[in-house]
């Protein structure tokens, strides 16, 4: 048995309350401080909208995990190995190689990010049904355990609706449970029955599920799904950016997984779907890169046509989006990724960051993978959603202390295409999502720091309202004000 000190696992019992980084940092990039004066008027420039703040006025960037984290050594020093042939290079091979041992699948196309992947996968599959069984894609119905933005966007442009099956509790941020990632399997049965089977053209398993907080899916959850879609003859696609930590989490939660690794929890999630569709820059470590893959030939003519397209939208397919170096760089990427006590330090960097902040009454959504969600609605009960607490929230944030993060509330949610009228959001978050092996617990401490401040301000906080209001995706170009 390792000594408290040494177990990842005991941290909570650790004097130190802390498990010191496990790597140790080869390259540094600089970031300067300002003022809040400085920022109060980077602010207003902005149109108060932090995604069109300049990066040198940031001094902690939590606005995404995904390409912004640091690299291996071993995944710096792959890309010397790149073979930049058009056609049927060594780069691919390893590449295609790993994802054949890491998840059993046969055959890989590289994209060049997650929606690279997305861009193939989606129409392929509606126009299997539409051509197949001569169905309409209007009536056709895409259902998930939760959509990502560019997943139900890609849909969406596919004339296919969405519809979410998340678990009862995903977004009560007042409750804790260990897989709030999971589908709600009664729900995701009866929307089969009302939509009809063969008018569902896929179902989406998204591990860890990011909307309802980087949430964890059970492997028994995923199996049920499974049996579930198998019943129906309904292809399933994981949406895998964040597999690691799903597999993580697995270990540590999950009855009969403790003793099993990463890869091998990794291996038996992934027999529960068809094709994988990956954002690489997440788990897999790397600044840019995507992977569509296909477990075997069942789906054969729905992997011609993303082949088509990938030629179309992406590149040839043995290079997709990706330089020979890249797809080195992810095949080692992908192994490194899981490594158990990288994925023990990172989760238990966003334990520590909920934890500090639940010390202070800020109620965050339970502590999941990658980012803290913190419950704006609860801490800016004055602001209705109209006025986009967490997004005001995001302002204030950075206002007092430099930090960046991301709304996933109403803005993000958007307004329904034909009514244009806001959709219902199931909860007002603000996301504070952590980049890899790039801030310390120096930083953690200087975030819980910074929320002490905010909290003083809460009540005097102002909902936002737009200058500029984008038809779609709004929360990337919006312009806001306060309201007075
Ligand atoms: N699927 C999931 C679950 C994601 O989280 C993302 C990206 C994508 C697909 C799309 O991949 O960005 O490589 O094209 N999520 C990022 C985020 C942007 O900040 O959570 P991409």
């Amino acid at each position: 048995m390792p000594t408290v000190i040494e177990s990842h696992e005991h941290v909570e019992n650790n004097p130190l309350h802390y498990m010191p980084e496990p790597y140790r940092i080869r390259v540094i990039e600089p970031v300067k401080r300002t003022t809040e004066k400085e920022r109060e008027q980077a602010l207003i420039a902005a149109g108060y909208n932090p995604f069109l703040l300049d990066s040198d006025k940031v001094f902690i960037d939590l606005l995404t995990d995904s390409g912004t984290g640091a690299v291996t050594q071993g995944m710096q020093s792959a890309m010397l190995r790149g073979d930049e042939s058009y056609s049927g290079s060594r780069s691919y091979h390893t590449l295609s190689r790993a994802v054949k041992d890491i998840f059993g699948y046969q055959f890989t196309i590289p994209t060049h990010q997650g929606r690279g992947a997305e861009q193939l996968y989606v129409p392929a599959l509606i126009n299997k049904r539409e051509r197949d069984e001569g169905l309409d894609r209007s009536k056709m119905t895409a259902l998930s355990n939760y959509f990502f933005d560019t997943t139900q966007g890609h849909t969406q442009h596919n004339s296919c609706r969405v519809v979410n099956v998340p678990s009862p509790n995903a977004f009560n941020t007042s409750v804790k449970e260990y897989f709030k990632g999971n589908f709600d399997l009664d729900k995701l049965v009866s929307a089969i029955e009302q939509i009809g089977p063969q008018h569902v053209p896929y179902i989406v398993s998204t591990i860890t599920c990011n909307s309802a907080g980087g949430q964890p899916v059970s492997i028994d959850n995923l199996k049920a799904v499974y049996e579930i879609a198998q019943l129906y003859n309904i292809p399933v696609v994981m949406d895998c950016a964040r597999f690691a930590e799903n597999a993580y989490f697995i270990k540590q939660r999950e009855p009969g997984y403790a003793d099993k690794s990463i890869q091998q929890i990794t291996k038996e999630a992934f027999q529960y779907a068809d094709l994988l569709s990956m954002s690489a820059k997440k788990d897999a470590m790397v600044p840019i890169g995507g992977l569509l893959a296909f477990k075997n030939d069942d789906y054969l003519d729905v992997q011609l046509e993303c082949k088509t397209l990938c030629v179309l939208l992406e590149g040839f397919p043995t290079y997709g989006g990706m330089e020979g170096g890249a797809m080195e760089r992810l095949a080692v990427g992908l192994y490194d990724g899981m490594d158990e006590g990288w994925l023990a330090s990172r989760t238990g960097q966003i334990a520590y960051l909920v934890k500090g902040l639940e010390a202070l009454g800020i109620r965050c959504q339970q502590a999941g993978g990658h980012a803290a969600f913190i419950d704006a609605g609860a801490l800016l009960p004055h602001i209705p959603p109209s006025q986009f607490p967490g997004h005001a929230l995001a302002c204030e944030l950075y206002k007092v202390a430099g930090v960046r993060g991301a709304e996933i509330g109403s803005l993000l949610q958007g307004c329904d295409p034909k009514t244009g009228e806001q959709l219902p959001c199931p909860a007002e978050l603000l996301r504070l999502a952590i980049p890899r092996a790039t801030y310390t617990q120096a930083h953690l401490n200087y975030i819980i720091a910074g929320f002490k401040e905010v909290k003083k301000r809460a009540p005097f906080i102002s909902g936002l309202q737009f200058t500029y209001e984008p038809k779609v995706l709004r929360h990337f170009n919006a312009r806001l004000t306060p309201v007075v």
